[in-house]
């Protein structure tokens, strides 16, 4: 009986494997399918592909949307949300419309949908890229059940500003970390095949070089070379493309003269021409129309055509493509060929997201998928893993859970809103667990709490102060939490200014002066200045904007049921005027001497960082030694095995991040004091001791010469391998 059942099984098996197409064949089908609809659209129908407009700010749709879609003039929606109002959008688009072509709703799902995970920034201080995929993956499904299909994530932009307010959006300064994390977002948005229900379309941003705006100033202009293009900036998007990503955006910066939603050394010749990458591009919000301002189109017309021909698919927003797209092809100006072949990527996304299939979503899933307790606790154990203990004289930290008496002070200490940051998708305030809150479930019936705000984060009021520093003089131990609401991070929230705002370092200054031990917690988007802190205060947390779980995470480290072991994933200054400051930078003719004053320095500030790339500290204590080389040469194509001993020589358990970086002494070019090759975080429990393994191949050693070649060069390279960019230690090696 048994053996017949399995019989059946392997017959039914086989069957299906018979039947079911395999993904080569699938795309092929598709390809079919795509050109029989393009035979049969319009060019009106053809351009509507083209389109996609916003909602209105509530998470509906616009009323003339209906008619629109009816007609097949929209393609696409952003901010439409919820399971109800896209399903009611796309039964027009699947059941009234001439070619029954679904529309895909797009939205900012950056760090949560509705749970909301700490800011991406913070999640790149985990340096731990599995936690990123745990993330991206539960905010997908939170996604589909609303209906979406479609975020404008992951946000790849390297920032070395953190004047710049989007800082808080990406992975940091670097592009190997920024690499590791794009491919780690994309898999957990996507996974191996996005038409998989609870999986969405990824879309790598901004491409690129939009974190480099001049000045940190949103939407500047960004100029520089091929190679810190492709060293520096490529990378993270290429990690993303080779991960599967279905979609890019075009940004808004112009760069060397070339605004990127109308260029095509950018658009075309790279992502197409080189990484092969066959999925769609769409703009940023209005890029297309604001390519008037950049100058580069004398009107609407010249604007349209700029982008359609430089490699931009779908407009957003603005509606150049649809006004003058009849007229550019009429005159010839743009090619039909062209006007297909942006229509066939964006139907071809629309086919492999399986939305022809199943274009709608089942109403009840919200209710059971949306800020579940399992994603609770995931937001909760990836903030705790995201901060970064960054002083702690005398072990202030942890605190002992039978503390007798803690004053919770600050403006964010008990502010429900600043932890979910900027792009908080449909997060809500009231879900949020603030510090105060996080606190007080944790501690003993026996400890007093007591909360007093003190100032706001903006603003010149003192009033608040007495009450402060009264409840701070009462207790044992002050906590005191500054740093950023978040209206002053994000898109459009440049800053000329790091230092804490309003009358908040007054605040700390004032608690500290009750001789009572007093804890900084940092909340934040972006590098503060913060030089009087790291002297006087003896322990500071950075907890960075933790999402809607962030209280309880803080509490969890404070109370050392978390041992903190993030590290900085960017350079912290010690004053604005050194931004920009970052650790991957070249060498200069004449470095900083301290004894030499014509070597490259400031007069009234040092030249190093307040806290370097990689730094982090832990409630325990490592030691990286006995580095070791598998060879001292090796040819250009050659392969090199680099191993170190980690061991926890202190009392608890806790986590290490182990970084290696190389530097190649003299090469044809310049090449960077120090670059990021690889890193592992690993848990050793006291006196535990373990190898670490890394290899370094052409890929880490290689770069781009004066012609635009990856090369590896002979020579000398060091390697150095530490728990920060500048705790490390060293050996060298050579190819020949
Ligand atoms: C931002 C994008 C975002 C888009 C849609 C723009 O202002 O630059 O990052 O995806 O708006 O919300």
């Amino acid at each position: 009986m048994r053996l017949i059942k399995f019989g059946f099984l392997v017959v039914a098996l086989a069957l299906v494997f018979a039947v079911a197409p395999n993904s080569a064949q699938r795309r092929s089908n598709n390809e079919t399918k795509i050109n029989a609809l393009l035979a049969q659209m319009t060019l009106a129908e053809k351009l509507g592909q083209l389109q996609q407009l916003d909602g209105e700010g509530n998470g509906n749709f616009r009323p003339e949307h209906r008619e629109l879609v009816r007609k097949g003039l929209l393609g696409s929606t952003l901010n439409v949300r919820g399971a109800k109002r896209t399903n009611e959008l796309q039964r027009i688009a699947v059941e009234e419309s001439r070619l029954k072509i679904p529309l895909l709703f797009g939205f900012d799902v950056i760090h949560g949908y509705r749970t909301i995970f700490p800011i991406p920034l913070a999640e790149a201080s985990s340096w731990d890229p599995t936690l990123a995929e745990k993330s991206t993956s539960l905010a997908a499904q939170e996604t589909y059940a609303s209906g979406v299909r479609w975020t404008f994530a992951p946000m790849l932009d390297i920032a070395r500003d953190p004047r710049w307010g989007r800082i808080t959006e990406g992975a940091g300064e670097d592009p190997y970390l920024g690499a590791a994390f794009a491919r780690a977002r994309v898999l957990g948005f996507q996974g191996n095949d996005y038409s998989t229900p609870g999986k969405i379309l990824a879309c790598a941003k901004h491409w690129v070089a939009y974190g480099a705006a001049e000045g940190g100033r949103d939407y500047n202009t960004t100029d520089m070379s091929e190679q810190t293009l492709r060293e520096i900036y490529f990378p993270p998007f290429k990690a993303a493309i080779d991960a599967g990503a279905g979609t890019v955006m075009s940004a808004f910066n112009d760069l060397n003269g070339v605004p990127t939603s109308a260029n095509p050394f950018t658009l075309t010749k790279v992502l197409r021409g080189e990484w092969k990458f066959d999925g769609f591009v769409v703009s940023d919000y209005t890029s297309v129309k604001e390519l008037i301002n950049h100058g580069v189109a004398a009107n609407d017309k010249e604007a349209a055509q700029a982008a359609l021909n430089a490699g931009v698919d779908m407009e957003m927003v603005s509606r150049l493509f649809n006004e003058q797209g009849p007229g550019l092809l009429r005159e010839g100006k743009v090619s039909l060929a062209t006007i297909d072949e942006a229509v066939r990527r964006i139907l071809r996304i629309k086919f492999r997201l399986g939305l022809f299939e199943h274009p709608y979503t089942r109403e009840a899933s919200e209710t059971e998928i949306l800020m579940t307790r399992t994603n609770r606790a995931a937001a909760r154990e990836v903030a705790g893993r995201s901060m970064v203990l960054l002083k702690n004289d005398h072990d202030a930290l942890p605190l002992r859970p039978g503390v007798g008496s803690i004053a919770v002070i600050g403006p964010l200490a008990d502010d429900r809103r600043t932890p979910l940051g900027w792009w908080a998708g449909d997060g809500k305030p009231e879900d949020t667990i603030t510090p105060l809150a996080g606190i007080k479930a944790k501690v003993s019936p026996q400890t007093k709490v007591g909360y007093a705000k003190g100032c706001e984060t903006l603003g010149d009021s003192t009033a608040g102060f007495a009450e402060a520093v009264a409840l701070a003089r009462a207790s044992d131990v002050a906590i005191i939490f500054v740093g950023e609401n978040s209206e002053t991070v994000g898109e459009a929230a440049s800053k000329s200014s790091l230092d804490l705002s309003g009358r908040q370092m007054d605040l700390v200054k004032a608690v500290h002066a009750t001789g009572k031990p007093t804890i900084v917690v940092l909340m934040n988007g972006r590098p503060l200045t913060i030089g009087w802190i790291v002297d006087n205060s003896p322990a500071i947390l950075e907890a960075w904007m933790g999402g809607t779980e962030a209280g309880n995470a803080i509490a969890d480290v404070l109370f050392g049921d978390v041992n903190p072991g993030g590290k900085l994933p960017v350079t912290f200054p010690r004053a604005v005027g050194q931004v920009p400051i970052y650790y991957n930078h070249m060498n200069t003719g004449r470095p900083p001497d301290a004894n030499s004053r014509y070597t490259s320095k400031y007069l009234d500030v040092p030249w190093t960082p307040q806290f370097p790339f990689g730094f982090g500290l832990s409630y325990t204590q490592f030691k990286i030694t006995n580095l070791q080389l598998s060879s001292q040469r090796i040819r250009p194509d050659g392969k090199l095995t680099v191993t170190v001993e980690v061991e926890n020589v202190g009392r608890r358990a806790g986590d290490e991040v182990v970084q290696l970086y190389i530097r190649d002494v003299a090469a044809s070019m310049t090449r960077p004091v120090k670059e990021l090759k690889g890193f592992q975080r690993i848990t050793l429990r006291p006196s535990e001791k373990r190898r670490i393994e890394f290899t370094l191949g052409p890929e880490s050693l290689g770069f781009y010469n004066r012609e635009m070649r990856f090369v590896v060069e002979p020579g000398e390279f060091k390697v150095m391998v530490g728990s920060s960019s500048e705790d490390v230690v060293e050996s060298k090696f050579f190819v020949e």
